[in-house]
């Protein structure tokens, strides 16, 4: 009988790839947590309780917090969304407000839904380059707690998806002033605290109260673990832990535990290999820079994550994305003109000349077929527009209620209509449109824009070629 996803994933992982992706093991056995079924047991006497620790786990959670220098740490075995969803509420009312920037993770909006909220969106700046969001500017917060009196908590970005950092530090000087709590979504930064130069400072250092990292992204550690910190007293810990409690299976894998015991422990103590893994990703940094045709985006000094490397070729993202992957180089993801890459201390210097060999033969070929270019440049992304900005008619979890009653119409005909649902491309999906927004010209263009260049859009659908999209 066919297993269809245990067949196709035996079937892929036994084919030569490198993962330039998520998890950041990269697929290589750490230790003796190499057997999954052997270490796969449960809350038996003498390995602790998650939601009740005394034991190993208060233990191995203290450590962490040690490490990380803050005051609690706690493991999240169903990732950062859960951490999100946990840190939101810990610190949200039902009725007030969380201000936060556009580029938020579904999961942050999943929290306004579910903890009915209101939203008060603050836009960050748009790398022109790339068309990417980029980092938000403390004075765009500052406007956004200005212009909403009823605000409990403000959560931002940062590194962004790409490795933008924000001015955490500076934010956290603007939201302490109006006495809320800074919430920092630092999925993309559980390595920042151990690298200790050439990376920017992790938002634990720079003033945020509570932190949310995904261990599985940027430390080798296995896929839906992260850790939540609180950094600062500002929340209490048992209003923090209720809920994170709330968010997570009441069967924790130990194997997602003990790896994420590891991964920490790996990240402070394999100073060598983390001395290496830098030395040989900024030779490959320069390299790439001699490249004619694939540029590799820099970004402000002290102000980006220079282990995410975002190339852009003459050609389309999505182009760049098919020749590194038919040559076994796997990204994490394609934007409409970029592919995005992501290094750990796992990567090794052979891995790394292996990508610069064939980004130096696809560089031949971008030339090669220059003609090909696509002639819209201008037109690009899947992010809003500078000046963009949603028009809402009503909070998310009204719209969703309302959505039994919702119709579909074409997507030329949208404008006017309110959104039923989330529109966005995945990854990483940043919503174009949120449930209760009113869909303007603005936000069909970008969507118009995302079906052209073949992005994987989520929230509309093609009905016999024709696009269509639900409101309400
Ligand atoms: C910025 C950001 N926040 C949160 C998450 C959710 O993380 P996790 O997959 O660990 O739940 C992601 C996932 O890609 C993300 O990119």
């Amino acid at each position: 009988m066919e297993r269809p996803i245990f067949d196709t994933l035996v079937e892929y992982c036994d084919e030569e790839k490198y993962p330039w992706h998520m998890p950041g093991h990269k697929r290589q056995a750490i230790d003796v947590l190499d057997k999954p079924y052997h270490f796969d047991v449960t809350e038996v006497p003498g390995l602790d309780e998650y939601h009740t620790p005394t034991g190993i786990i208060k233990k191995a959670q203290k450590k962490a917090a040690k490490l990380y220098g803050v005051y609690d740490s706690f493991f999240l075995v169903n990732g950062s969304t859960s951490g999100i969803l946990a840190a939101v509420k810990a610190c949200c009312e039902a009725g007030e407000r969380l201000l936060l920037t556009r580029n938020c993770h579904i999961s942050v909006y999943n929290a306004i839904e579910l903890l009915r909220l209101n939203a008060g969106y603050v836009m960050p700046e748009i790398d022109s380059k790339l068309n990417v969001y980029g980092a938000v500017t403390p004075e765009a917060i500052e406007e956004g707690l200005n212009r909403w009196r009823d605000i409990s908590a403000v959560i931002v970005t940062s590194p962004t998806y790409e490795g933008v950092v924000s001015d955490i530090e500076e934010i956290a000087r603007v939201v302490h002033k109006y006495g809320k709590p800074l919430i920092v979504d630092e999925a993309h930064g559980a390595h920042l605290k151990f690298m200790p130069h050439h990376f920017p400072k992790s938002a634990i250092d720079m003033g945020a109260d509570i932190v949310i990292q995904s261990l599985h992204k940027t430390l080798p550690a296995f896929t839906q673990s992260a850790i939540i910190h609180r950094a600062s007293d500002m929340i209490k810990a048992d209003d923090l832990f209720h809920a994170v409690s709330m968010f997570q299976t009441t069967s924790p894998s130990y194997l997602l535990m003990a790896g994420m015991d590891h991964a920490i422990e790996l990240a402070v103590t394999e100073t060598e290999r983390v001395k290496s893994y830098i030395d040989d990703l900024l030779w490959l940094r320069s390299k790439l820079k001699n490249l004619n045709n694939i540029s590799l985006f820099e970004g402000d000094k002290d102000q980006y994550d220079i282990g995410k490397l975002v190339l852009s070729a003459k050609r389309d993202g999505r182009w760049l994305y098919d020749e590194l992957s038919k040559r076994g180089q796997i990204p994490e993801m394609y934007g409409g003109d970029h592919v995005l890459l992501m290094t750990t201390f796992m990567d090794e210097r052979s891995a790394f000349e292996g990508l610069l060999k064939h980004l130096s033969e696809i560089d031949g070929e971008c030339s090669l077929k220059k003609e090909d270019d696509k002639d819209d440049k201008l037109i690009r992304g899947f992010v809003p527009i500078n000046g963009f900005y949603p028009d809402t008619a009503c909070t998310i979890y009204e719209a969703v209620k309302r959505r039994s009653d919702s119709v579909y119409v074409k997507l030329q005909k949208a404008v006017g209509h309110i959104a039923a649902d989330y529109v966005y491309a995945y990854p990483p999906g940043i919503p174009i449109l949120a449930p209760g927004e009113l869909i303007t010209d603005e936000a069909l263009g970008i969507i118009i824009q995302s079906v052209d260049k073949e992005l994987n859009l989520k929230g509309i659908k093609n009905t016999n070629g024709e696009y269509i999209i639900e409101v309400l």
